[in-house]
């Protein structure tokens, strides 16, 4: 089986997509950590993120793969935490606009689906590009104030509401308008609004749907 989660930066897709997979006894893939980790690469080697063709052989030279937490390792070295660093999230956006950065990561994320025998996977197109025929598509949405405020709350420092309020809506601008597979609700896919639910609160809502299909 495989289930499907979109939405935007910072509305808990994560945590949401982790519990899920628990439930459900498939493995969680985070489709976002491989483009992080090809821009840590990135990062360390000085390439430029905005060189399409030198990030693209940055991404093919490497061997990405998962723990048995769901966890990337890079080469073999845990991605974590360098990977969520302000240096890879300010140039993230760029590198995974390339079409061939993303020429590269979207097979090895079809690879790892078909090598796990499910997956519930989260990202920005896994439900409209990476899995189009997936058993269950979600759109995960909260409104960008909510989503700073939380980040803001994350880390203890209300102060930034602001910042992180202008950096949300800057990452949604570049993941929402790029050429190459841009953040759109699928079609088919089920929209669950995070404004005013929790992490369990939007758990309990996407189970329900999952266990409503199974008995009909
Ligand atoms: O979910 P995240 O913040 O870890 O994702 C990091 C970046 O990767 C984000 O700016 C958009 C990009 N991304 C993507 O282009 N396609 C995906 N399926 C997942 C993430």
């Amino acid at each position: 089986m495989i289930l499907a989660i979109d939405g935007p930066a910072g509305a808990g897709k994560s945590t949401v997509a982790r519990e899920l997979a628990k439930h459900l006894g498939l493995t969680f893939l985070d489709t976002g950590a491989m483009y992080r980790a090809v821009t840590w690469a990135v990062v360390e080697r000085r390439v430029d993120p905005h060189d399409e063709a030198a990030c693209a052989a940055v991404a093919r030279s490497l061997r990405l793969d998962f723990d048995a937490e769901g966890q990337i390792r890079v080469d073999g070295r845990p991605g974590e935490p360098a990977i969520r660093s302000e240096a890879v999230t300010a140039a993230v956006s760029h590198v995974s606009a390339h079409p061939a950065v993303r020429r590269v990561i979207v097979p090895m994320q079809r690879e790892e689906a078909r090598r796990r025998g499910g997956v519930v996977a989260e990202g920005r197109d896994v439900g409209s590009v990476v899995f189009p025929a997936a058993d269950f598509k979600f759109y995960l949405d909260a409104s960008p104030e909510v989503r700073a405020e939380r980040r803001a709350k994350e880390v203890g420092r209300p102060d930034l509401y602001g910042e992180f309020l202008l950096a949300m809506r800057e990452r949604d601008r570049l993941d929402m308008t790029r050429a190459d597979s841009p953040l759109v609700r699928a079609e088919d896919a089920i929209l669950v609004e995070a404004d005013h639910l929790d992490a369990a609160g939007v758990v309990k809502v996407m189970l329900g749907r999952v266990k409503a299909r199974a008995r009909a």
